[in-house]
């Protein structure tokens, strides 16, 4: 079945993992040496694959890290559709679009102003599809390199108390991004620009779908009276933050007695800043005044003093230029780790990793049958004379360059060259076929010849498949 990326839920907690495990393979692998956060060379696993990005909106580090991820894959990338070039310049639509391109390409990567353009996409079309942006809804691999910049620092992103700066109403990065930290245990802090507040329906997702809970920042931190900016702080679920909270008797005692009880300083692990989205303001709609910006004078506090400051980039006014040699800046190595992540999930979603251990799917179809072959391998327990009135030989099938089917008892491997359909009991070779069969009705063989002695029908002759 194919797999899309469209929302950061589009993965599990441990398919991010596996990404991430991947991303650092290829970064110890094609490291540039004292720049190993940059990814040099060509690999050949992608080889013979075709990727199609899509972009009708402006894009510079997510279009060019996904192309330089696919050809350092060793695969090749077919230019974009230029809204004002293509055909969408005549009026055709998403639909066509995607439809024609699933024809040239093996995976499409798409940015669109329209939210719910990547969902769309990915329901019209066969292939995989990437979302690198739609509209103001979510940009998750995006946030894909916002974690994993965090979890290269960090190890870990537990407990993190990440400050979002900025128009966090319109900003897609932010919106993938809270669900992502807050699944991976991460305490989330807004200060908004003005107006800019976190849409309702995020923070409602929050609390309702990734159990967050709202404190107020006197709950659990004394000393925040400098930070108007900041009112709430969403919680995760397992942090140890909730612990900090103070019983609410106590906290009336502190307000009498004026003693912070119990409440720690708030320090801030990670700031990230996100510009103003000036091309999804309403017509007329103010522009940001009072718009936070972050540069080492902002930062100056003992709550910045360890801080990371991430960025999806482009920055326009809200970062300080002054940050760029601060080693707490990190977001040119952010946008680096876009390679080697986006190389990571182009692998994941067109199966190709190469450093996968073949260990068996735990929803692997188990094919066994008296009449169909035996294990191959004279030392598997199988043939072992006081088993084999026990024992059946077993068989999962793996996939490589041929059809292997893998012993279950001694795990060797054997070309499976055809298999029966019990419903005809006919010879087929059509593996696709196979799969969507209940394995019951499926017996393996290592040869037509032997699938023949075994007593049944040879293959359907191709004109005979044919209907009249
Ligand atoms: C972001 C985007 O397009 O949403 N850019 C990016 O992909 N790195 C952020 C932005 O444009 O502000």
């Amino acid at each position: 079945m194919k797999r899309d990326l469209v929302t950061i839920s589009d993965l599990s907690n441990a398919e991010i993992e596996e990404i991430f495990h991947l991303a650092d393979t290829y970064l110890d692998e094609m490291g540039a040496g004292e720049r190993a956060h940059q990814i040099r060379g060509r690999r050949s696993d992608a080889e013979g694959y075709l990727m199609t990005s899509l972009f009708y909106e402006p894009s510079t580090r997510t279009r060019f890290s996904f192309e330089a991820a696919m050809v350092r894959l060793g695969g090749n990338v077919l230019g974009t559709v230029d809204p004002v070039t293509s055909s969408a310049a005549k009026g055709e639509s998403l639909a066509d679009t995607v439809r024609v391109m699933q024809n040239y390409a093996d995976v499409i990567v798409m940015r669109h102003p329209s939210e719910g353009a990547a969902r769309a996409a990915a329901e019209y079309v066969e292939i995989p599809v990437i979302n690198g942006g739609d509209g103001g809804h979510e940009h998750p691999t995006q946030t894909l390199c916002d974690l994993y910049t965090l979890y290269r620092e960090n190890g870990f992103l537990r407990d993190l108390n990440v400050l979002l700066v900025g128009d966090l109403r319109n900003g897609r990065t932010v919106h993938s991004l809270v669900y992502g930290l807050a699944r991976f245990g991460a305490n989330i802090i807004p200060m908004p620009a003005k107006g800019f507040e976190l849409p309702g329906e995020v923070t409602r997702r929050l609390q309702e779908e990734y159990h967050c809970r709202p404190y107020a920042k006197e709950e659990l931190f004394g000393g925040t009276e400098d930070m108007p900016q900041i009112d709430v702080i969403y919680v995760a679920p397992g942090s140890s933050l909730h612990m900090s909270a103070i019983p609410p008797q106590q906290r009336e005692d502190a307000a009498e007695t004026g003693v912070n009880a119990a409440r720690q300083p708030l320090a801030f692990d990670v700031c990230y800043v996100t510009r103003l989205q000036g091309e999804r303001l309403s017509p007329g709609q103010k522009l940001g005044v009072d718009y936070p910006v972050i540069d080492t004078q902002f930062l100056r506090g003992k709550r910045y003093a360890e801080t990371r400051v991430l960025h999806p980039l482009p920055r326009v006014n809200e970062l300080g230029y002054d940050l760029d040699k601060d080693p707490r800046g990190l977001y040119f190595k952010q946008a680096a780790y876009g390679v080697p992540v986006r190389m990571a999930l182009i692998a994941k979603l067109l199966d190709l990793d190469p450093f996968r251990t073949a260990e068996r799917p735990p929803a692997a179809k188990i094919y066994s049958h008296r009449q169909g072959m035996p294990c191959g391998n004279a030392r598997c327990i199988t043939h072992h004379p006081s088993e084999s009135k026990h024992l059946q030989p077993k068989f999962w099938l793996v996939k490589s360059s041929r059809m292997l089917a893998r012993c279950c008892y001694c795990e060797t491997d054997f070309e499976v060259r055809c298999y029966v359909d019990l419903s005809s009991r006919r010879i087929a070779t059509d593996w696709d076929a196979a799969a969507a069969l209940p394995a019951s009705d499926v017996v393996l063989f290592a040869s037509e010849k032997d699938a023949l002695a075994a007593g049944f029908r040879p293959a359907q002759a191709e004109g005979a498949r044919r209907p009249a």
